[in-house]
């Protein structure tokens, strides 16, 4: 393999480094490529940009593949706890029984909140969407822990700020749900693992004896694990910028969480049941809708399928596809929407549309599903999705600090006005 690409311009030739990742892929470095050519690239959505190197997470989207830190998300999916990928994305190795039991005992130090976020939460209107609610509380943080705001600290420091973000998100979600339904808060109870807690926050009611049921803490660890990373997709990108500003860990995963609520994105999931809903409500009819979906005309977008990296199946979605099957045929649930979704997902993979433009169902299509059956409300499930990504977002956001990456400054090709000289007012 050569180790420079040549580029012509004007007839002039140059020689830009070419860089290879551990699986092969294969980068041009064009740090220089301005300053010897006076040229830049353009890509908007950096369809064909890699923003940096790094160690955690692996995508082949031709063939499926996810691995974190090299364990395959079918693996680590099966055989893990989320604490235990959560520790794995961060820290870059599986935890021995110490570490671990040590990372589990730090969590449930923290999972209390100041009392004053309460205040806060209910200057909330009960309609606030809860990713709002949740991007407010985490910025929230860096004024009950100011010296959270210097990301230069010691690496025992960031590791507090880790864990602390780590043990509160739960109780910031479950608390912005009960804001909602206008019921009061559940404080923490450190004798329930980290899903079976929130599970407990979010549901237990006062005057009933709220019990977890095991299948449904058991399915929530699956889809938390699902969710934890995916390399450098959108709100990743916007956790590394922010934080190449040297804003903190908190200011950065906030920004994180809005970006991740846009339905393009994370948001896509609360949008999937809601179009399955619309599309159950107007009689079923999928040939109706996967024509909308095909007509330039339409605005209409198929929720859930589609995928910037994955040109074949998300393997995250086959497997949620299983569970949702495991998990409603253990719970007694019939959701006619999974149906809907067979169908929608059936008449996709053999229609020439989707086929020629390699749309599959991504990890959005399916999950809302299992989260209704789970008794976690519509407007809930962008929240679920960002408490699974937060590991991935801190793993991102300590490797670009790290790494002392210079902050992210993107060019661009104006197309506006040349220089024109200004027009007094009385003269336009
Ligand atoms: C996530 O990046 C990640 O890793 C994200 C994520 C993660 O874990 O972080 O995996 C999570 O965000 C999953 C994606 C969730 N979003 C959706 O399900 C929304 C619906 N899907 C799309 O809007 C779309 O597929 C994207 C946003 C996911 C990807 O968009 P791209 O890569 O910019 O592709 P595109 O919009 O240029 O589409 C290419 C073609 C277009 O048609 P043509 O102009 O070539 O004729 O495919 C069409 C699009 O119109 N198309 C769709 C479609 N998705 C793409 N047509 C109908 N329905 C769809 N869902």
């Amino acid at each position: 393999m050569s180790e420079f690409a040549e580029l012509k311009i004007n007839g002039q030739s140059y020689n830009l480094p070419l860089v290879t990742g551990t699986e092969n892929e294969v980068g041009i470095n064009i740090g220089k490529l301005r300053a010897e050519t006076g040229a830049i690239t353009v890509d908007p959505g950096y369809k064909n940009t890699g923003s940096t190197s790094s160690a955690i997470t692996y995508l082949d989207g031709e063939n499926g593949v996810l691995r974190y830190r090299g364990y395959s998300i079918e693996e680590v999916a099966e055989k893990a706890d989320f604490l235990e990928v959560t520790y794995l994305l961060i820290y870059g190795e599986l935890p021995t029984q110490e570490q671990y039991d040590n990372f589990v005992a730090d969590i449930k130090k923290h999972t209390l909140i100041h009392e004053d976020v309460r205040k806060i939460l209910e200057g909330f209107p009960s309609n606030a969407h809860p990713m709002g609610v949740l991007s407010s509380l985490v910025c929230s943080m860096t004024a009950f822990y100011p010296e959270s705001l210097d990301p230069n600290r010691s690496s025992d420091e960031v590791d507090l700020s880790i864990v602390r973000i780590l043990a509160k998100l739960p109780t910031m979600a479950a608390w912005a749900y009960k804001n909602e339904q206008g019921h009061p808060v559940n404080y923490p109870d450190n004798t329930l693992s980290y899903t079976e807690n929130f599970l407990k926050m979010m549901f237990a009611v006062p005057a009933e004896d709220y019990k977890v049921d095991p299948v449904i803490a058991k399915a929530l660890n699956k889809l938390l694990i699902l969710h934890a990373d995916h390399e450098q997709n959108c709100s990743a990108s916007t956790v590394r910028i922010v934080g190449s500003s040297h804003a903190s860990l908190y200011a950065s995963i906030s920004a994180g969480i809005n970006a991740l609520w846009g339905p393009l994105h994370g948001g896509a999931n609360q949008a999937v049941i809601e179009m399955l809903e619309n599309i159950r409500k107007d009689g079923g009819d999928v040939a109706k809708y996967m024509a909308k979906a095909k007509d330039k005309d339409d605005p209409f977008r198929l929720m859930g399928f589609g995928h910037r990296v994955y040109k074949n199946f998300d393997p995250r979605a086959r497997i949620i596809k299983k569970a949702a099957d495991d998990v409603l045929t253990a719970l007694g649930v019939n959701d006619p929407v999974l149906e809907i979704a067979k169908g929608l997902e059936q008449i996709a993979l053999e229609d020439e549309y989707f086929v020629a433009r390699k749309l599959y169902p991504n990890v959005d299509f399916y999950s809302g599903i299992i989260y209704r059956a789970l008794g976690i409300p519509t407007e809930m499930f962008t929240v679920m999705f960002a408490m699974g990504r937060l590991p991935g977002w801190i793993a991102q956001w300590k490797e670009m600090r790290e790494n002392h990456e210079p902050i992210g400054r993107p060019r661009q090709i104006y197309t506006g006005y040349n220089e024109r000289s200004f027009v007094a007012m009385g003269d336009r």
